[in-house]
């Protein structure tokens, strides 16, 4: 209540006219208020700074010592003056604290009715797995206005869960659960970031929230329900596309932190230790799972085994098979598999 009272005042009187030129889109109401705290303590500091280090510049100048017998007179303590300087900052303190632990409480309840998605980070993505069964990689949905709970862990590394739109953000610990909770309130997409160095590929450790209407939701829900019954080439487009293997390679064969993925079916990879092999079924499988086995020549060992299951290994491999195929030049490197 009295942190509604004091963010209601405060966005009267100074944020609303400014909140979206110098703050993120306030994609909910919690982000409004934690704004509103925020430009409390900005506009204390600034009237802070000005009276202290203006005080202290008029002061240097005013009682300057201007001949050479000036001399300060002797003051033993002014109590009004020394009351004052304790007392309203110890207020300004308080309202910080009060206010702070009101919307702290409002972060951290989660409401028992929200939606419940679990998260996963991993080096470098993050899936996300609803309880239809429906699982997405690097993007998830969630309808509008509905309190949604994220229940969160690691696969290896601490990552850190942040959502800027809507001011909140969790660590991501392997071993135990943590949780975030949001309401959104306007449809759209909005980015996710990690905030917790994580190696490599921190940087490229994004996902897309969509924010959507409960009837596009609800489809949403269904299209990725499909994803299980497309043709496998085609699901392995989506893993590849939507997931973290486009942070560091392209679809075409343009470099990019590895090499680029077209035309990489039943070709000749060389690599870093001058040895080759014929790019098929098992060293596409290997270079996922065990990428620093075989090093492709002038890239660096840098990509970190990616959590594949067996079906959509598959699924991408048949990717690059069907890129393949729809290529002039290509011969059939299955037949690799039964001369090895
Ligand atoms: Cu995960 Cu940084």
């Amino acid at each position: 209540m009295l942190g509604f009272i004091f963010s209601s005042l405060f966005n009267l009187i100074f944020v609303n006219a400014n909140a979206s030129t110098y703050m993120p889109f306030q994609g909910t109401e919690l982000s409004e208020s934690i704004d509103s705290l925020y430009g409390f303590l900005i506009i204390t500091s600034l009237i802070s700074f000005v009276l202290l280090i203006g005080g202290m510049i008029w002061f240097a100048f005013k009682y300057k010592r201007r001949t050479d017998n000036d001399s300060t007179p002797n003051i033993h303590g002014n109590t009004a003056l020394e009351f004052l300087w304790s007392f309203i900052p110890f207020v300004i303190f308080m309202i910080v604290f009060v206010w702070g632990i009101i919307i702290h409480k409002d972060m951290r309840n989660m409401p028992k009715d929200a939606f419940e998605i679990q998260v996963t980070g991993y080096q470098w993505g993050w899936k996300f797995d609803y309880k239809s069964g429906v699982q997405t990689n690097g993007e998830f949905a969630v309808p509008v206005g509905v309190p949604v709970k994220l229940i969160m862990k690691s696969d290896e590394v601490l990552h850190s869960f942040f959502i800027p739109a809507f001011r909140i953000k969790q660590d991501v610990v392997p071993g135990i659960y943590t949780s975030l909770w949001f309401n959104a309130r306007t449809p759209g997409d909005y980015q996710v970031f990690c905030t917790e160095y994580c190696g490599t590929s921190h940087s490229n450790m994004l996902a897309t929230l969509k924010v959507m209407a409960p009837n596009d939701f609800e489809n949403w829900l269904i299209e990725n329900s499909k994803v299980k019954d497309l043709p496998l080439a085609e699901r392995g487009r989506l893993i590849i596309e939507k997931g973290t293997c486009v942070s560091c390679h392209n679809i075409s064969n343009e470099r990019k932190i590895g090499p680029g993925f077209a035309g990489l079916w039943g070709s000749n990879r060389e690599f870093a230790d001058g040895s080759s092999a014929v790019a098929d079924e098992n060293y596409i499988r290997e270079s996922i799972l065990y990428p620093a086995k075989k090093i492709v020549k002038g890239y660096a060992n840098q990509m970190n085994a990616q959590n594949l299951s067996e079906s959509e290994l598959q699924a991408v491999i048949e990717y690059f098979k069907a890129q393949a195929s729809s290529n002039e030049s290509n011969k059939d490197t299955s037949m690799n598999l039964r001369e090895q």
